[in-house]
């Protein structure tokens, strides 16, 4: 039998076992997954026993993406430019990262909205580490333009200036975004804002929002934000979090084993 897992802190709350074994059982696969609760100090001892132990892939949590990257043999160039890691596959007994968020977000807003990343003028709303990820995977889908805004306008300038991959895109405060908001294809929230318990907070005014926008929002606790829900009221095409969950998992499964595994189901399983 193949021991998976994913690490972090917290991680109890953590529905990737259900959803991993889930799919090893449906597929028939013999193995097994399991969530391990690893403290920021104890990162290096955790990886040494990864090795160790034989196990064959882990996932990589809050609060370990970025400090893992300096503990495996080798990193893939797109988690390297994200700048984190959420994947770790065993490969002739090297321990390889991966980052599947940012891929995984994007897959999953290709086919649950039913369109396409090329040509579209994108916002970002957020500036942090899922904000990179899903930043540099659009740029490689070919968005036409993305641009960034973030209350700490700065860490969004930052970002774009960063960016060394050929996608237009400039950086905004919050305010100003609010008032282009018009002018874009796909909106994504990146930030933690509306996010279980606070639930009434928005990370920005839907105001000046064209109908048939698409909307998206990472947060899946609660299903559907404040925010989406206005989105929605407001004619906008809305996309929750739980596709780049179930994305990044399902990304996370076919670099263990090779099978791209029923994401519906998965979605299921999870909600
Ligand atoms: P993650 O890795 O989940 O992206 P992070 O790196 O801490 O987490 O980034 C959090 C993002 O949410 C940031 O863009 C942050 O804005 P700042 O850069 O100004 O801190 C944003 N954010 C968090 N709380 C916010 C709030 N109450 N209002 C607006 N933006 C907020």
């Amino acid at each position: 039998k193949q021991l998976y897992g994913v690490i972090g802190c917290p991680i109890h709350h953590s529905l990737s076992p259900l959803m991993h074994n889930d799919a090893f059982q449906t597929l028939g696969i013999d193995a097994h997954y399991h969530a391990f609760y690893v403290e920021k100090e104890a990162l290096p001892a955790a990886i040494e026993g990864i090795k160790a132990l034989g196990i064959a892939g882990i996932n990589v949590t809050i609060p370990h993406k970025t400090a893992v990257i300096a503990l495996l043999d080798s990193v893939d160039e797109t988690a390297k430019r994200i700048g984190a890691v959420n994947t770790i596959v065993r490969e002739n007994d090297r321990l390889i990262g991966y980052n599947t968020d940012g891929p995984g977000f994007v897959r999953a807003l290709i086919e649950e909205t039913n369109t396409m990343i090329q040509g579209k003028r994108i916002l970002l709303i957020g500036a942090g580490g899922a904000a990179r990820g899903i930043y540099f995977s659009l740029a490689t889908a070919q968005a036409e333009q993305i641009d960034i805004c973030n209350r700490t306008k700065e860490k969004a300038e930052q970002l774009i200036e960063e960016s060394d991959i050929l996608v237009s895109g400039r950086a905004y405060s919050l305010i100003e975004a609010e008032e282009r908001l018009s002018q874009y294809d796909i909106i994504i929230n990146t930030t933690s804002v509306g996010l279980s318990p606070n639930v009434d907070a928005m990370p920005l005014s839907l105001d000046h929002l064209n109908e048939r926008t698409i909307v998206s929002d990472i947060i899946y606790n609660p299903l559907e934000t404040k925010w989406l829900k206005e989105a929605r009221k407001k004619g906008a095409i809305v996309q929750n979090g739980v596709g780049m969950f179930v994305y990044q998992g399902a990304l996370a499964f076919e670099k263990w084993t090779g099978v791209f595994p029923d994401v519906e189901r998965m979605k299921q399983v999870v909600i």
